[in-house]
């Protein structure tokens, strides 16, 4: 049984869809868990763009299988555009794309309140994707969520949907003093769905019965672990499971029946939006990172915020979501640095930890304690083979994996498919 799940080690953007996109050919399903269309996963090959926001990566190979899963947050919108954007680069989903009839569904109020709450907070904004993702999982967990099942009776969801959206308009108006008008929201979401219908099936006996059969499974996971609701940087996160648990939950896959996990780090740090960021660097050394890894938010274009390596973040990742194996995405980023600076631990209040500390209020007053290391100076981008590697370059690699005690089965040195150096000898290269 080859069942793995791929999840962003840090707050996001880590690469995973490149990673996602180059394992794909192995596997038979590629699902994923949590998230909507705040995602972003770009893939680049034979000099073709793809940014995936709810369907898997998967789908861009010609036989998989791809899956939305239960755990994810489906904007209908999004998806028929999604699904004709791919059409149009001749790519069909025709009896490759399933999604769950479990999910819950985004409706325009949902982005409507997820703008108004962020104008509210004021300068204590999340700086959300304004996707209405937060709204929608609020939704979810009070249990008066609409989900993909009830698109298929339509006279039963006109009279959910006109419940909630009587409720919906009174908390607009009243607590956000917003002028909305959501009366066209649920025939416009039957007519989306209606385009959908053909997809939606039950994703977990899909997945159950492809494992029984002995196919594979890739778990794309979206977002980050410092981004997950419950381990995350709260309340500077989304409002799903972005951890490797998600894969479980969000699928109804057991866990005895994932058999590796395998985290994705940047060779640095970046985060979009609000929230305590340890090691972010001053505005001119951010810019050099940015300018060279093109740090501008695959969904929202925002510029990303950018930082060295977080070793504490990578630790608590470890520990958080298990790490069978590593990938480090984006080294050739890191080409002009003269050097590089690795944080190793947090300073506080006069000592040195290296657990994550709980409260956002604290991770803001903490200060990296630094291990500085020498920068390669050279070229790595597009690098295929490890050997080609100079030596500081494997010398950051092995202080990484050192540091971890964990296996770097995968290095990513620019953004297209075959910029990828796959070390021999690991459990990584074993899942291929
Ligand atoms: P995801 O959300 O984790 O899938 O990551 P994004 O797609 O949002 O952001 C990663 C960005 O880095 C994308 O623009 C990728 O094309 C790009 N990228 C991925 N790997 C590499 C790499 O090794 N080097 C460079 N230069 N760019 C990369
Ligand atoms: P991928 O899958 C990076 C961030 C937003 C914001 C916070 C909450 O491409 O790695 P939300 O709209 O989810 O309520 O926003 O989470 N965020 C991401 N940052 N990559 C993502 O996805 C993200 N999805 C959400 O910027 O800070
Ligand atoms: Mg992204």
């Amino acid at each position: 049984m080859k069942s793995v799940v791929v999840v962003g080690a840090q707050w996001g953007d880590e690469g995973k869809g490149k990673v996602v996109d180059y394992m794909a050919g192995s596997f038979d399903y590629i699902a994923r868990c949590a998230g909507g269309h705040n995602a972003g996963h770009t893939v680049i090959f034979d000099g073709k763009k793809f940014v995936l926001q709810l369907i898997p990566c998967g789908i861009l190979r010609p036989k998989q299988q791809a899956v939305i899963g239960t755990g994810v947050v489906v904007d209908p919108a999004a998806l028929v555009s999604e699904i004709e954007t791919l059409a149009k680069a001749g790519i069909s989903v025709e009896g490759r794309l399933h999604v769950s009839n479990r999910a819950h569904l985004i409706f325009p109020y949902h982005r409507e309140l997820d703008k108004a709450a962020e104008t509210a907070r004021g300068e204590n904004k999340i700086g959300t994707t304004s996707r209405g993702i937060g709204p929608a999982y609020e939704d979810k967990m009070a249990r008066r969520g609409l989900r993909v099942c009830d698109l298929l009776d339509p006279q039963g969801f006109r009279e959910k949907a006109q419940r909630v959206i009587a409720e919906k308009t009174a908390i607009a108006q009243g607590t956000y003093g917003a002028s909305v008008d959501f009366s066209g929201a649920i025939e416009e979401t039957l007519r989306l769905g209606e385009k959908i219908r053909g997809y939606i099936g039950d994703a977990s006996e899909l997945l159950n019965s492809a494992l029984d059969k002995g196919k594979s499974v890739l778990f794309e996971g979206a977002q980050g672990t410092m981004l997950d609701i419950d381990h995350g940087t709260y309340p500077y996160v989304t409002s799903s499971s972005a951890i490797a648990g998600g894969a479980t939950t969000g699928l109804g896959v057991a866990p005895t029946r994932i058999k590796g996990v395998l985290n994705v780090s940047k060779a640095y740090t970046t985060r979009v939006g609000g929230g305590p960021f340890p090691t972010e660097m001053p505005e001119l050394e951010a810019q050099e990172v940015r300018d060279r890894g093109k740090e501008y938010g695959a969904v929202t274009g925002r510029p990303r915020r950018c930082g060295w390596l977080d070793m504490v973040v990578l630790r608590y990742a470890k520990m958080i979501n298990g790490m069978d194996s590593l990938v480090i995405t984006k080294l050739d980023v890191f080409d002009t640095q003269k050097e590089i600076q690795v944080c190793t631990g947090y300073k506080y209040k006069g000592s040195i930890i290296r657990e994550m500390p709980p409260s956002a209020e604290e991770l803001a007053k903490v200060t990296p304690d630094y291990k500085t290391l020498p920068g390669w100076c050279a070229s790595t981008y597009g690098a295929k083979d490890a050997k080609s590697l100079p030596k500081a370059a494997v010398e950051y690699l092995k202080f990484i994996e050192d540091f971890l005690q964990v296996e770097i089965g995968m290095i990513s040195t620019g953004p297209e498919r075959d910029a990828t150096i796959i070390p021999a000898g690991t459990l990584f290269a074993s899942w291929l």
